[in-house]
């Protein structure tokens, strides 16, 4: 049968990604994988779990394995307003959904919001599998320029004037893929541009508590609390395997997002929520999230000495506080495709920077690294690999 002949429209802006062909190449099981975006296996709670999952079956019994309301496990969303009020975002039981991953809620969004041809706003780069997400309902992108502290409000602002944006989507803490966090005052003048032009933000934090140093930094959602949506996940602090994801809402717009998640999943996995509650209301978090610093603060720290070590003098990357990646930016006629070829056959993967642009062929000489899922003598040997693979290339392409 001809399958293509019955697949949906939309489906032409989900092409097999160039990207997907290209990792393909990294299924080497020897290859030193500075590609994915994975938390360290080592850092997993597996006895907690165990224990949890006791108390669990215990406390809630057979409530733990039904079908659940759409909007969330009840004692789940309860806690959550505690840890959120904590974070200074004020919000009620009202404005706290639950989503199978924060990924849910970026294709909620997506659904709920974009009628084909309409624009979003996005920083380029950005979060690959936002602009997958976001690709299914047929999108436009109008790409806000960026520096070494993340957007750039001015140019949020000419985007906004510019295109009829139906909203904009930002990562504002240790980005993923760029690791940039914006600062507070940029934050603020976020704000007062949403504000003023009527805008609503999507504020996609997963890594914020990952900080390894320097102080938390105040929410977006904090300054303009009914123009943003905060979305979050338990996936950097406890495990992505549970696929829990939450997002505070306007509760407008968090009932529009309830009746949209119901046709796709009915309710997020109640086990994994009910984990999520005992990990939550037990004081876990701030014991698990100081093991994460403790394990990557380390990783990052090689990372960095390493790329200053080995790399040439006229490539740049970002030294973020915290996250789960390093960007590295190479000279002009930089081709990270080719290098990430090379690098695969020497044995050291990573993803080339241009997949995380919405408009193709930006970012050619950019690439991301990820640093908390392999050991530091791997990082080591890594980054002197991709090093030597660079300069090869920088040779073979007559680059100074
Ligand atoms: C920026 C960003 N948003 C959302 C997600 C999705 O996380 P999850 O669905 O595991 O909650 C990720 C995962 O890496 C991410 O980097």
């Amino acid at each position: 049968m001809n399958y293509d002949r019955i697949l949906a429209a939309r489906t032409s802006r989900i092409k097999a990604s160039a990207i997907r062909e290209l990792l393909k190449l990294a299924a080497n099981p020897d290859l030193i994988s500075l590609g994915g975006g994975l938390p360290s296996p080592e850092s997993f709670p597996l006895d907690l779990v165990m224990e949890l999952t006791e108390k669990v079956i215990n406390k809630y019994g057979s409530a733990a394995l039904q079908y659940d309301t759409t909007e969330g496990f009840t004692p789940l969303r309860k806690a959550l307003v505690e840890y959120i009020n904590a974070k200074g975002i004020d919000a009620g039981l009202e404005n706290i959904y639950i989503t199978s991953g924060s990924q849910g809620f970026l294709d909620a969004i997506g659904k709920l919001l974009i009628t084909p041809g309409d624009y979003v706003a996005v920083e380029g780069p950005t979060y690959l599998a936002a602009l997958q997400a976001f690709n299914a309902y047929e999108v436009h992108y109008a790409q806000m320029q960026v520096d070494k502290e993340g957007v750039i409000p001015e140019s949020m602002e000419e985007i906004i004037q510019s295109y009829p944006v139906k909203f904009v989507y930002t990562v504002p803490t240790f980005q993923n893929p760029s690791g940039k966090t914006i600062g507070v005052q940029r934050r603020e003048k976020i704000a007062e541009i949403i504000l003023k032009h009527d805008v609503l933000l999507i504020e996609d934090d997963p890594y914020s508590a990952l900080r390894y140093k320097g102080e938390e930094l105040p929410t977006i959602k904090s300054m303009a609390p009914d123009n943003v949506i905060y979305a979050s996940t338990f996936s950097k602090i406890f495990a992505p395997g549970l696929r829990i994801g939450f997002f505070v809402a306007p509760e407008k717009l968090g009932r529009w997002l309830v009746l949209i998640k119901q046709g796709v999943d009915l309710n997020t996995c109640t086990f994994t929520q009910a984990l999520a509650t005992e990990y939550l209301t037990g004081g876990y978090v701030s014991k698990q999230v100081q093991k994460n610093i403790n394990l990557y603060r380390p990783k990052l720290e090689t990372m960095l000495k390493e790329l200053e070590d080995n790399f040439p003098k006229d490539f740049k990357w970002c030294e973020p506080d915290g996250g789960m990646f390093l960007w590295v930016e190479g000279p002009e006629g930089m081709d990270m495709e080719k290098v990430y070829k090379r690098a695969i056959e020497k044995g050291v993967g990573f993803v080339p920077g241009t997949f995380f642009f919405p408009n193709p062929g930006d970012g050619i000489e950019t690439m991301r690294l990820n640093f908390t899922n392999i050991a530091e003598e791997q990082i080591k040997q890594a980054i002197k690999i991709l090093a030597s693979v660079v300069e090869e290339e920088m040779k073979i392409t007559s680059i100074n």
